[in-house]
C-alpha cells in the first residue's frame, strides 16, 4: 500500500494567510499542518509516500521535510500541479507512483485523532474497490454526504443543500488502481474541479464501495474557523498513540 497527500491548490478560503505561503505549511497548533497526514500515513505502517503540491512556496515542503527523517523515512517523493484543478485533477498525477498498487489518498487538511491502521488493514483484504471513512458531523452540507440504506452507501453528494445523512465523507480514501483510468474520462464540475464525489460514485456504481466509520475527532483546516477547530482539538485531545 503507498500513501499520496494531496498539498496543493491556492487556499482562497484562507486569503491573507495564504497570500505567500501554501495551506498546508500553516501552524495546526504546534506543528506545520502536513506533518498531521504524513504522521497519520506512517502510523498506519505505510512509508512511501507521494506529495502533491501547488500554487505558492512548493519548494518550501522540501526546505521543511527534506527526505522525511523526522518522521523515520529514509525518503519522499514530490509532484506538483499546476493551478486549482480539484481533489481528483491532483490524484490522477500519482498515477505513475502508485505504478498499479493499492494506495491510501488524504487531503493534506484533514486532521484526524485516530489511527487508522484497521482500516487499512480493512482494504488491504478487500479484493478490489474502494473504502471511505465517515464521520457523523453538524454540519454536512459543506462536504461529501451518503446516503446510508440499511448500511449501505447509495448515493454521494457533494455540498447537498438537504442533506440525506448527519455523515460526512471524509478526506481518507482508498483506491485500486483502476482509480486513474476513471479519472482520465472525468469532466470538471461547476465549480470548475474534477470532483473526487465523482470518482467515489464511480466506485459505488459497480458495487465496490466500502466504508468505515471514523472514531476519534475529525476536522479540515481549510477556513478560517476549521483551521482554529483544528488548532484547539489537537491542543486539547492530542492524538491518539499506539
Ligand atoms: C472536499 C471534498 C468533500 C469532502 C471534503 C473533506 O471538499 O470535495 O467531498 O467531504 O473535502 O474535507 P472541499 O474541501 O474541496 O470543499
Amino acid at each position: 500500500m503507498k500513501g499520496v497527500i494531496l498539498a496543493g491548490g491556492l487556499g482562497s478560503r484562507l486569503h491573507p494567510l495564504t497570500k505567500v505561503t501554501n495551506k498546508h505549511l500553516l501552524p495546526v497548533y504546534d506543528k506545520p499542518m502536513i506533518y498531521y497526514p504524513i504522521e497519520t500515513l506512517v502510523q498506519a505502517g505505510i512509508k512511501d509516500i507521494l506529495i502533491v503540491t501547488g500554487g505558492n512556496s512548493a519548494g518550501d515542503f522540501l526546505r521543511l521535510l527534506g527526505n522525511g527523517a523526522q518522521f523515520g523515512l529514509h525518503h519522499i517523493n514530490y509532484t506538483y500541479q499546476e493551478g486549482e484543478g480539484g481533489i481528483a485533477h491532483a490524484l490522477g498525477l500519482a498515477k505513475h507512483f502508485a505504478a498499479g498498487d493499492k494506495i491510501v489518498v488524504i487531503l493534506g487538511d484533514n486532521i484526524i485523532q485516530e489511527d487508522i491502521t484497521t482500516h487499512v488493514q480493512h482494504f488491504e483484504k478487500q479484493k478490489s474497490g474502494a473504502r471511505l471513512l465517515l464521520k457523523k458531523v453538524p454540519d454536512p452540507e459543506r462536504f461529501g454526504v451518503p446516503t446510508l440504506k440499511w448500511g449501505k452507501i447509495t448515493e454521494i453528494i457533494e455540498k447537498p443543500k438537504n442533506p440525506k445523512s448527519s455523515y460526512a465523507v471524509i478526506g481518507i480514501y482508498m483506491y485500486d488502481a483502476t482509480v486513474f483510468n476513471f479519472i482520465k474520462t472525468l469532466k470538471p464540475s461547476k465549480r470548475g474541479e474534477l470532483e473526487i464525489t465523482d470518482v467515489n460514485n464511480w466506485y459505488l456504481k459497480q458495487g465496490k464501495l466500502e466504508y468505515d466509520i471514523l472514531k476519534g475527532f475529525w476536522t479540515d483546516a481549510g477556513t478560517f474557523e476549521s483551521l482554529f477547530k483544528a488548532g484547539t482539538l489537537v491542543e486539547k485531545h492530542g492524538r491518539q498513540r499506539k
